[in-house]
């Protein structure tokens, strides 16, 4: 039976309000947001600037890592990568047609002090003056991050880096010059990216540099060494940030925070034992550096089960660590489920989480998968880890620092430019950041990873997170349907 004409139309009608009411994909704007509401995209020093050995700069732990073969799938390195060395210009043109408001990069520490420490070498200390101030002029406001991932090879041969506590005071050093430096102009600072990766990957199972952990063939102890150095990457932090307070924020007033990764981690049964487990996975992950910097120490859950092998704060340390973040930076990607689960196998980082982790519930995936196997499209559990960090970190002000998706390193053009997967992604994830928002998150800005493909680290180049493709041969640009959607959202125009 052909349905009645004006029943259709009555339908349509009652959609179309319904839509106006309840909101659908597609239709966030920048009102959608609070006023002021930062948009921009992240990248980090290792990733794009390229010239890893070239205009002065020293060698970091990845130039190291990347020597063995096999370290990543295509044996890339980032000696070259996308160039922004030299191409910052055209991607902070990107960035202006897009319409976004700001671009967070990392300084690398190896280009402005190549040992780490004393000799400065200036051409470095140029580039970042060069970036600053075109960025500058363009309006695009500057979120600077003094570490991500790549801490001086120098460093590393000296004292074992992280893992001595004499890293503390040259963090501190460098920080203090990029301050003095560099913050006449720049009002937005992170001290640290993902301290929990670093700690995690790079000393406790070894999948990062400087590939550190039990057996692994740089030595290591997975069972004490991820808490050793996220004990002096807190520290660090910590320095950095008093530094800032005691010696330029009253001048320059400017603002300065750290960024934590945060998978959101849900029960895989609603049963106490698994309630338990996501708890904890929860608690060694956020909550391994974002309870003292809230509280003063580190999580109940932690002290428990790590005892003696989780080094604790002096009072002095405590009154450093506690309250040391104007803002707290989150990268957020996706959400897995927790089972409870006690391994004890071996003593290690992981295996005290006593949980494991499960991409499906009953073999139903717990979102689409992307290109990469670690990444599910679970726009729902962005809602509940923003709303976490609001309820369980006493409101704290939260700058989401990365949040993206990836496809194939060899969709190659014009195909890999039609990435309505990733318009999909950004859309869902972006409602439930609003609806985190609406429901009392102080969420101030939004970094989506990243303007461009570049080097992802153990994935080499066969995973890109872009917004904007780059010809590996040419180094060209070539931005994607994705940043389409973004300018009009931002721009409230076509
Ligand atoms: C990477 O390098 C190793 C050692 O030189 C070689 O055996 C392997 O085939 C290379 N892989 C690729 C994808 O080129
Ligand atoms: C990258 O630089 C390293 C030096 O650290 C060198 O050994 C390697 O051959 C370079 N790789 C390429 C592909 O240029
Ligand atoms: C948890 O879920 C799995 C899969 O559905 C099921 O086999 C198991 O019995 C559940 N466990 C409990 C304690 O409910
Ligand atoms: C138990 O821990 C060991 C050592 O970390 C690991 O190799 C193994 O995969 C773990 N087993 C399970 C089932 O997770
Ligand atoms: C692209 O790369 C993936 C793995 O990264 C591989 O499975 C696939 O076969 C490749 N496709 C082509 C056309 O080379």
């Amino acid at each position: 039976m052909e349905p009645h004409p004006h029943a259709a139309a009555r339908a349509l009608v009652f959609l179309s309000l319904a839509l106006l009411a309840h909101g659908k994909p597609g239709d966030l704007n920048r009102d959608s947001f609070p006023k002021g509401f930062v948009f921009g995209t992240a990248s980090s020093a290792y990733q794009v600037e390229g010239n890893a050995l070239k205009y002065g700069r020293g060698p970091c732990i990845w130039d190291t890592f990347l020597k063995f073969p096999g370290a990543t799938p295509d044996n890339a390195t980032a000696n070259v990568t996308v160039d922004e060395y030299h191409r910052y210009m055209d991607d902070v043109d990107n960035m202006v047609r897009v319409g976004f408001d700001a671009y967070r990069f990392s300084i690398s520490w190896s280009r402005i002090f190549p040992s780490g420490i004393g000799r400065i070498n200036k051409d470095g200390v140029d580039y970042y003056h060069r970036l600053i101030n075109y960025m500058l002029a363009n309006k695009i406001t500057p979120y600077v991050v003094l570490y991500h991932y790549d801490l001086p090879e120098v460093l590393n041969n000296q004292y074992n880096g992280w893992l001595s506590p004499r890293v503390v005071s040259d963090f501190g050093n460098f920080a203090d010059f990029c301050f003095k430096t560099y913050g006449d102009r720049v009002k937005n600072w992170f001290t640290i990216n993902e301290p929990r990766m670093m700690a995690s990957h790079g000393y406790g199972d070894g999948f990062f540099a400087p590939g550190r952990c039990t057996g692994c063939r740089f030595g290591g102890n997975s069972a004490t060494e991820p808490y050793i150095t996220g004990h002096h990457l807190l520290l660090s932090h910590a320095a950095a940030v008093k530094i800032y307070r005691d010696k330029y924020q009253a001048a320059q007033k400017g603002k300065i925070g750290i960024l934590l990764d945060f998978v959101w981690y849900e029960p895989y049964n609603y049963t106490i034992e698994d309630e338990y487990a996501a708890h904890r996975a929860r608690e060694f992950t956020l909550g391994w550096f974002l309870h003292p910097i809230t509280y003063g120490h580190y999580p109940e859950t932690m002290q428990k089960i790590v005892g003696d092998r989780l080094p604790s704060f002096s009072p002095e340390q405590t009154a450093l660590v506690q309250g040391s973040a104007d803002y707290i930076g989150i990268n957020h990607y996706t959400s897995y489920y927790v089972k409870h689960y006690v391994n004890l196998t071996h003593m290690s980082y992981a295996n005290d989480w006593q949980a494991k982790i499960s991409y499906d519930r009953n073999g139903v995936l717990i979102g689409k998968q992307a290109f990469s196997n670690w990444l599910y499209v679970v726009p729902w559990g962005f809602y509940k880890a923003v709303m976490h960090v609001k309820d369980k970190f006493r409101n704290p002000v939260i700058v989401i620092g990365e949040n993206g998706i990836d496809q194939a390193g060899n969709d190659t053009l014009p195909h890999a430019l039609y990435d309505h997967f990733r318009i999909d992604y950004f859309d869902q994830y972006l409602h439930e950041l609003k609806r985190a928002i609406d429901d009392g998150a102080r969420v101030v800005g939004y970094f989506a990873w990243s303007l461009l493909d570049n080097f992802e680290w153990r994935m080499g180049f066969t995973s890109k997170f872009g917004l904007v493709y780059v010809d590996r041969k040419t180094f060209t640009r070539y931005p994607k349907d994705s940043t389409r959607w973004f300018r009009k959202m931002i721009k409230n125009e076509e």
